[in-house]
């Protein structure tokens, strides 16, 4: 009202004189020049003075004042527009200024603008909400508006609100042109993410410099059970060693439920109920996994065990948990035999199989891993095939007559800590064969027999062995063919199979042979057999079983031989010599000589070693021409055998003396007819010289014999001879001994049974086209006895 009246009163003033107009900022400081009036309104600033000017303001209050002096308005007090206008535009103080003398009137109006001096306010400056996560998208939250008192731009302007993750604000405008603020959820909350959410609201005017207001804004996001459990892996991996106890806790899992209280809780359960492992492994609230029952690492390696974890509400989350069972030693090896062989030959080749086996150990790893090894020092190896399979084959040649079984022990050993083992033993037999040669004890065989035995006489026993076995080794003795002086040798020895015992077969002379060898086979029963022979010597020993034979003088039936020994003959005159052989040999062919028989004993004597025949006093006349000796020769054998010969010793100095002394003495002989005495006499003058040529040599050749010591080895003539008793009693070798024998002895050796066919009797000996060069020697022998004109005799004449 007051105010309408003054502008109705300016209106009025103003017909009076002109209007002036100011405009001025709010908040000017006091004294501050709103505007020159003086000047403005045309008056002089004496006028002002004189005119006692001053401000009409009504009862309105005084913001400004007038400087009369200097013609002036100043500010008289700080202006506030939005005081003294609030909302209202445009604001503006309205006075006069009046003079007097004369009284005038001049209205002023001063226009105050608006200067943005205020910020926008909140009125609370936090705010607090508590806000279900599960609110759901769009819900709307109601927040307080800012006030700005300036106007226009420097009123309030626009909102912000950050952070913008969750919420925007939206504004409707409101009917008294103010703004309802609004906050939307345009993003879920998660309280599992962000519990607590701070925003700042900030309102913003429009002013220069531009002002604002902040509110804060507390959100609480409250829980919500919608989190299921979820497990910290999506597969666990655990392991546990077979046969661990039961109760053992194999692992621990742990599902998180990210909800709030009893919306966290959570509680597993094995899922595999079909399974055998839920009979195994039991899960409990805390998630631990615990061994229920036995596990056997050779049953199951591993366990797949779907574990289910469950939260209050409902919500579940499944995870794997793979369990590795760890393997422990715990089997041993096992080997099987799959085919073995109980003997092999003791030829087999090398690397011949004996045996096949298989070796399993169920463990694994090292646990599993088996070495198999044989004892050692036989020749025998173990050989890894393949694939758990060894073979047991023969390593060097094997030898019967060496080892005949083998225990073969086959060890088979796992690498596991500690390890197991376990073994198998294979008895093996080797069997014979034939490779072993009969072997004679000895390399060669002598035996002595003497001679005249008995036949089928045992001489002795050849042994052969063979270390074979069984028939490999039966021996039996076989005479091999040979023959001994072109005689088939089974017609002297015969060899016993069996035993090897060597019998004669006949009975031998010495005088015919006086050793022979042979070889006898020992073969085995093999097949095909074997065989080695040894060679025996048979030497045959002599038995004095020849007497001396006198082969000077020369005793005839009828003929008259003596010796000369002239009358002058000196003591110690070799009047003749005995020469006699013996056939055997050694002592039982060392003669000596003796008188036995003597005319006069005191005028002869006879060498006792050469049987020569000399004088031993002078020869007297008293004599007798006719001497009559008879020498005894015996040989050295046991007992001993003997000859006698009669010797005639003629004592004179002439032919007629003898002969006339011999006339007598042939008186009653058949020859009287002289002219043949002389030619008796005559050749027995021959006679002498040749056989005192051949006494000196048999004497030197004896001598030799003795010397060399050789038994019958002389080149002294052989005497023809029959054995006197065995001529004819013996057959045939060829028979077995006994058989033989037997035949001879039943029938009359006599007969031509026995004597035609049997090469080893001595008749036929003689038949024989093969011996006949002994006879030819034996005749040519006697013929340079016999004949005058033989090589020997001339070349002893020649000498003589
Ligand atoms: C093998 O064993 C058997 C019985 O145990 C025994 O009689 C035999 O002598 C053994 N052989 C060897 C070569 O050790
Ligand atoms: C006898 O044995 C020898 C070797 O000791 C051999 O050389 C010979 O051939 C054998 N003789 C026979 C007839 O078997």
């Amino acid at each position: 009202m007051e105010r309408q009246v003054l502008i109705i009163s300016i209106l009025c003033l103003s017909y009076v004189v002109g209007q002036v107009s100011y405009s001025v900022p709010e908040e000017m400081a006091k004294g501050s020049l709103v505007g020159n009036i003086a000047q403005d309104l045309g008056l002089d600033v004496k006028r002002l003075g004189s005119g006692k000017a001053r401000l009409y303001t009504g009862d309105s209050a005084q913001y400004i004042e007038l400087n009369r002096e200097r013609g002036v308005l100043l500010i008289k007090e700080k202006i506030d527009r939005e005081v003294l206008c609030r909302q209202t535009t445009p604001c503006a103080l309205h006075f006069q200024i009046t003079l007097e003398s004369p009284l005038e009137l001049f209205p002023v109006t001063v226009e105050i603008t608006d200067v943005n001096d205020n910020a926008p306010v909140f009125q609370k400056e936090e705010r607090v909400f508590e806000i279900s996560e599960s609110a759901i998208v769009g819900s709307k939250f109601m927040l307080e508006k800012a006030i700005d008192p300036d106007i226009g731009l420097n009123g309030l302007q626009r909102y912000t609100l950050k952070p913008s993750d969750n919420f925007v604000l939206k504004l409707h405008a409101q009917s008294d042109g103010s703004k309802k603020v609004e906050m939307i959820l345009q993003k879920p909350l998660d309280r599992e993410k962000q519990e607590h959410i701070s925003l700042v609201l900030t309102a913003e005017d429009g002013g220069e410099p531009q002002m604002t207001g902040t509110m804060k804004i507390y959100v609480t996001v409250l829980d919500a059970n919608d989190n299921a459990p979820v497990f910290s892996k999506p597969v666990y991996k655990a392991s546990i060693t077979e046969n661990s106890v039961k109760g053992t806790l194999v692992t621990k899992v742990t599902a998180s439920d990210a909800d709030k209280g009893t919306n966290g809780e959570v509680t597993y359960v094995i899922g595999n109920s079909m399974d055998t492992v839920s009979k195994l492994f039991h899960i409990n609230n805390e998630g631990d996994v615990i061994l229920d029952g036995l596990i056997d690492y050779e049953i199951e390696k591993n366990y797949n065990i779907d574990i289910e974890a469950i939260g209050q509400g409902g919500l579940s989350d499944s995870s794997k948990l793979i369990i590795d069972v760890i393997d422990v030693n715990d089997n041993r090896p096992v080997v099987n035999m799959i085919s073995a062989s109980g003997s092999i030959p003791e030829d087999s080749a090398r690397k011949t199989v004996i045996a096949l086996m298989s070796v399993n150990d169920p463990d694994s790893e090292n646990n599993g891993k088996v070495n198999c090894v044989i004892n050692e020092n036989i020749p025998f190896e173990i050989k890894f095939t393949s694939n758990n399979f060894y073979s047991l084959v023969t390593d060097s040649d094997l030898d019967r007559e060496r080892a005949s079984n083998y225990n073969i022990t086959v060890i088979c050993t796992d690498e596991g800590v500690p390890s197991l083992s376990s073994s198998v033993t294979l008895t093996l037999q080797i069997s014979d064969v034939n490779d072993n040669a009969p072997v004679f004890e000895r390399s060669s065989y002598e035996a002595y027999i003497v001679e005249n035995n008995t036949p089928s006489l045992s001489i002795f026993t050849v042994k052969a062995t063979d270390a074979d076995w069984n028939q490999n080794a039966r021996v039996s003795y076989i005479l091999e063919d040979s023959s001994v002086n072109g005689v088939p040798v089974s017609s002297y020895v015969s060899v016993s199979a069996d035993s090897g015992v060597i019998h004669a077969v006949r009975s031998f002379d010495y005088e015919q042979i006086k050793d022979f060898h042979f070889r006898v086979k020992a073969q085995d029963g093999g097949s095909p057999p074997l065989s080695s022979n040894v060679t025996v010597k048979i030497m045959i020993q002599d038995q004095n079983d020849n007497p001396p034979q006198v082969l000077y003088p020369v005793q005839t039936g009828g003929s008259l031989v003596a010796e000369m020994v002239p009358r002058s003959a000196d003591v110690g005159y070799l009047v003749t010599k005995v020469v006699a052989v013996d056939v055997d040999s050694g002592q039982n062919a060392w003669l000596s000589y003796k008188l036995q028989k003597a005319t006069d004993r005191a005028l002869f004597e006879v060498g006792l070693q050469n049987g020569e025949i000399r004088t031993i006093r002078q020869v007297t006349d008293k004599d007798a021409v006719k001497q009559r000796l008879t020498v005894i020769v015996e040989d050295n054998g046991q007992p001993s055998r003997s000859a006698t010969v009669v010797v005639n010793v003629a004592v004179a100095d002439s032919f007629p003396e003898v002969l006339s002394e011999f006339t007598e003495l042939t008186h009653d002989k058949e020859y009287n007819d002289n002219l043949t005495f002389y030619l008796v006499l005559a050749l027995a003058v021959v006679s002498f010289l040749f056989i005192t040529c051949l006494v000196v040599i048999i004497s030197v050749k004896i001598y030799r014999w003795r010397q060399s010591r050789i038994l019958y080895h002389s080149n002294l003539p052989v005497i023809p001879y029959y054995p006197p008793r065995y001529s004819d009693t013996l057959g045939t070798g060829t028979l077995p001994h006994v058989y033989n024998y037997e035949v001879c002895r039943t029938t009359d050796s006599r007969k031509s049974d026995c004597k035609f066919g049997r090469a080893g009797s001595q008749n036929v000996l003689i038949m024989d086209p093969s011996s006949t060069g002994t006879m030819q020697r034996i005749q040519s022998e006697k013929s340079i006895l016999d004949e005058p004109d033989s090589p020997l005799e001339r070349q002893e004449a020649h000498t003589g």
